[in-house]
């Protein structure tokens, strides 16, 4: 037994209910290694789950990606050893924390030319691009993509990544310098949805034709006009809610706008077993080694500091991933 300090929620509510305490942690159990965090991932998830509008079971830990190294091995762990160098992101709440054990299963190993600090910054938002363009709707060489909240997280990744593989990519962004962001990602135009006509310019910006898919995180205040953005037979992927809930339709619409097809997909089920979780996470590795990926830190906190991280977030401040140190 050892103890590790950690973030707990007493409640859901603003980034105040997010308390750094000292918890005792295990030996790891059978089929667990402990690990000492090196670096973790903010994702606007955790913001969603502080809130309560991603229902968790009860106040608990928080955040869902960190990356680290192996410190103790449980019985029967056989593919890690003390001394790796792992990620992970999808091994339940609970990574704002110095330490915890950790299913073996859910691990990866970093490659060497990977940082701990860049694989915090990139893993949770690479898993999530790759499955976007890769599986939801798989981009093509010459489709015309749209990515809102393109100078984000998820979003520049999403830029490059489409980019690479042969789109057309049309960011939006919330600032005349956030689009600046967006074209450094990757964008072929980028366009500040915080203006009246964004609809309009983002049609513009394809030459009339419209998008074979529009990804769209920001969903309450952009949902309705990435109907407009999408070709006849598109595709809209709300995949996220950062301005709050998507306003709801009926079926009908989708038709009146052009036979669209809507999704509303998940990271998580996309990486359930293992051996796709492995096979996704070496997409992405492998997109970071050729440059179609690549880590961009917008802000680095320390994990006593994540409320400020938190409202960061939250005030639309930052532009790329932020990091935490335990
Ligand atoms: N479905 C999945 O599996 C999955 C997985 C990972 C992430 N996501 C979603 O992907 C999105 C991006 O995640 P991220 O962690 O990389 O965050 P992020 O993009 O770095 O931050 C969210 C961005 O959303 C934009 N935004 C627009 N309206 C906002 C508002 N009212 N409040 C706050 N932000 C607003 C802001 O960019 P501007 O200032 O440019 O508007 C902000 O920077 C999130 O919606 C997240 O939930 C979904």
């Amino acid at each position: 037994m050892t103890t590790a300090r950690a973030i707990r929620l007493t409640e859901f509510g603003g980034p105040e209910v997010m308390h750094l305490d000292t918890a005792e942690v295990p030996a790891p159990a059978a089929g667990e290694v402990q690990l000492r965090q090196t670096a973790i991932g903010f994702n606007f998830i955790d913001v969603y789950q502080r809130m309560g509008r991603y229902p968790l079971p009860s106040p608990t830990g928080l955040g869902h990606e960190a990356a680290g190294v192996v410190d103790a091995v449980g019985a029967g762990v056989t593919d890690l050893k003390v001394g790796d160098r792992v990620v992970y992101m999808n091994a339940g709440v609970g990574a704002y924390a110095e330490r915890r054990n950790v299913p073996a299963d859910k691990l990866v190993l970093l490659p060497a030319g990977i940082t701990d600090e860049d694989a915090a910054a990139v893993f949770f938002k690479a898993m999530t691009a790759q499955f976007l363009v890769k599986k939801t709707y798989h981009v093509q060489p010459g489709d015309i993509v749209v990515v809102h909240a393109a100078a984000g997280g998820v979003g520049q990744i999403l830029c490059r990544w489409a980019k690479a593989l042969g789109a057309t990519v049309i960011g939006t962004a919330g600032s005349a310098a956030k689009c600046e962001v967006a074209r450094a990602a990757g964008c072929d135009a980028a366009v500040d949805y915080t203006q009246a006509d964004w609809v309009a310019q983002v049609v513009a910006a394809t030459g009339g034709r419209k998008a074979r898919v529009v990804y769209d995180s920001v969903a309450k205040d952009t949902f309705l006009g990435s109907l407009d953005c999408t070709a006849p037979f598109g595709m809209v992927v709300l995949f996220g809610g950062a301005s709050g809930p998507a306003p709801l339709i009926e079926p009908e619409l989708l038709n009146k706008k052009g036979c669209l097809f809507l999704t509303r997909p998940s990271v998580f089920p996309h990486n359930a077993d293992t051996a796709t979780f492995r096979a996704n996470a070496k997409d992405v590795f492998d997109a970071m080694a050729s440059g179609a990926v690549r880590a961009s830190i917008g802000a680095r906190f320390r994990l006593d500091q994540v409320a400020d991280a938190h409202r960061m977030a939250e005030a639309r401040a930052n532009a790329g991933a932020i990091v935490m140190t335990p």
